[in-house]
């Protein structure tokens, strides 16, 4: 069973967008607004049904209810307004990211947790703290999210299909995520060959700001990131050992031990399966140091 803890705009998007793939015969949507998990589960029932896929979403209001999950998203939490930084939400959001992930260490403890509450990546080592689960077991959807954007923004530039496009964002998901363009290329042919460097800066900036736009228009990102999420799910509970950029707890590679970050790993039944390590130059390095120091101030800032 896959439960979704948190039954908002993203939650009840993960839902539908993993009803859709079948990534499980069942889904429980948690949240602690009375009805409202109720009524998405319903609405979406009615989708999945008319779409001939047999994945029953549930609603509930009770925790115990994510009794046997084998995955548990956790989207529980408050969204940023125009203006804010991912890492405004920290001191909001870290106490019920805390409570939500004891509750699944209680009632889903066989479970693999994907977190997606903002700031990510000290929410993703908030929950691998909180529910004390192994390292492998807990991973954090933000660099999938930001990679949908830089393909978006790559695809648009030299007016190919998004289908030849292989591209790679590790680090912070916020201010100083970083987007590999040396690691990025069209049907093979490497991006550095076909845009200048000014015009690649261009695009890794597009990339970093295009959250807050849409924010700004429509008061959130929905489809996008319930659609990251959904791809991680359907990794794990397909065995499929895709590799992504996902935020796991690196454990030495990379040079960190104290915090979770985004980095290219192999995803698949028993969550983070591998991280891979690639090599990064120095300005690549600086990005992604500064990014671990943005987390690490962070996670040191707040009760875990
Ligand atoms: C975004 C939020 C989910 O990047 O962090 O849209």
């Amino acid at each position: 069973m896959l439960t979704i803890v948190g039954s908002g705009k993203v939650g009840s998007s993960i839902a539908l967008q993993a009803g859709m793939r079948e990534v499980d015969s069942s889904i429980l949507l948690l949240d602690i607004v009375k009805g409202l998990p109720q009524g998405e589960a319903m609405d979406i029932n009615h989708t999945l049904a008319e779409q001939g896929k047999d994945t029953l979403v549930r609603g509930s209001n009770d925790y115990a209810d994510m009794k046997g999950s084998d995955v548990v998203v956790i989207v529980a939490g408050v969204g940023r307004k125009p203006g804010m930084t991912r890492m405004d939400l920290l001191n909001t959001n870290a106490g019920i990211v805390r409570d939500v992930a004891r509750k699944v260490a209680e009632y889903a403890r066989g479970s693999i947790v994907v977190t997606v509450t903002n700031p990510l990546d000290p929410m993703t080592y908030i929950t691998l703290k909180a529910t004390n689960f192994k390292a492998n077991r807990v991973m954090g959807m933000g660099n999938l999210l930001d990679l949908s954007r830089f393909k978006s923004f790559i695809a648009e530039e030299l007016r190919v299909s998004r289908h030849s496009i292989h591209a790679l964002v590790i680090g912070e998901h916020g201010e100083n995520m970083l987007p590999l363009v040396r690691y990025s290329s069209i049907a093979g042919i490497p991006l550095t060959q076909l845009i200048t460097a000014e015009k690649a800066r261009e695009l890794v900036e597009r990339t970093r700001r295009v959250a807050a736009e849409v924010i700004a228009l429509k008061g959130a990102t929905i489809y996008a990131p319930a659609n990251a999420v959904a791809e991680m799910l359907d990794a794990i509970t397909k065995d499929r050992r895709d590799v992504m950029p996902v935020c796991a707890y690196p454990d030495g590679k990379y040079g960190v031990r104290d915090v979770c970050i985004g980095v290219p790993a192999i995803i698949g039944r028993d969550g983070v399966e591998e991280i891979i390590e690639v090599e990064l130059s120095d300005e690549e390095k600086v990005v992604f140091d500064n990014g671990v120091k943005a987390v690490r101030e962070a996670v040191r800032s707040v009760e875990i």
